[in-house]
């Protein structure tokens, strides 16, 4: 399953997270921004490590979700994943491990899943969730070309608490251009539009990760 469902991109390997990718998980988790912004648990334990790659590979099994450990040159570098698959939408989730920030890697990975999600997989939606205020997820979503839908009052449960969750999304017939978001301030720079493969027509109905993966 690691094999198949790998995706690469020109700096990155994405592949479902293994019991080698634990100890830096787990590390990675300690970061307060993580923390912060996910709904991991906290603290963060080596078990709540090794219990989420064995959640993945479980739910990966499943078809209900699709988790990418992404590694750069230097080692585990990120997650990503497509979560509650169902009726041909999903959710995605990410973070990336506080010394690879800003190098382009969320957008780089961000990219290539979701080729891989309006691809292979045909899903016609994609759906983006995050606590309201986390800038920096909202611009990784909005290069990708998610469309800004709105905010859920007390709409994540992060920490124990409840909190307001900005809603976004990405249908399979969206360009991907980048368009504006009326929560963040406007970019002074152009948009870049990161779409890498024609979308393909849509024949067919959605697969799952796990047939993709049997199947090619
Ligand atoms: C969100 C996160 C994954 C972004 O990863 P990253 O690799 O640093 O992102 P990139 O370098 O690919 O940047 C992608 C875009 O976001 C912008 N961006 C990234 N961090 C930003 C920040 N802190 N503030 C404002 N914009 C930011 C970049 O400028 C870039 O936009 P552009 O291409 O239009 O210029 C990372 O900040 C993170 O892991 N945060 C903590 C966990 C988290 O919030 N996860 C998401 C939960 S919903």
């Amino acid at each position: 399953m690691r094999e198949t469902l790998a995706l690469r991109t020109a700096r990155l390997e994405l592949a479902p997270p293994i019991a080698d990718d634990i100890d830096a998980i787990h590390l990675a988790c300690q970061d307060p921004a993580v923390q912060r912004w996910t709904a991991i648990p906290s603290p963060y334990t080596r078990d709540d490590a090794a219990a989420f790659v064995a959640r993945s590979i479980e739910r990966s099994r499943t078809g209900e979700e699709c988790t990418w450990a992404v590694h750069d040159a230097e080692g585990l570098v990120g997650m990503i994943g497509l979560h509650r698959i169902a009726d041909g939408a999903a959710e995605i989730g990410y973070w990336m491990s506080a010394g690879a920030r800003g190098r382009g890697y969320g957008a780089e990975a961000g990219c290539a899943v979701v080729d891989f999600a309006l691809g292979p997989m045909r899903l016609e939606r994609i759906e983006w969730h995050a606590v309201a205020g986390n800038e920096a997820s909202a611009r990784l979503a909005q290069s990708l070309g998610f469309r800004f839908e709105g905010t859920r009052r007390e709409g994540l449960r992060t920490d124990g608490r409840r909190e307001d969750a900005w809603i976004a999304g990405l249908v399979s017939t969206d360009d991907r251009s980048p368009v504006e978001w009326p929560v963040l301030a406007p970019r002074t720079a152009p948009l870049r539009v990161r779409r890498r493969r024609p979308r393909p027509a849509r024949t067919s109905a959605p697969r799952t990760a796990a047939s993709i993966a049997l199947q090619g």
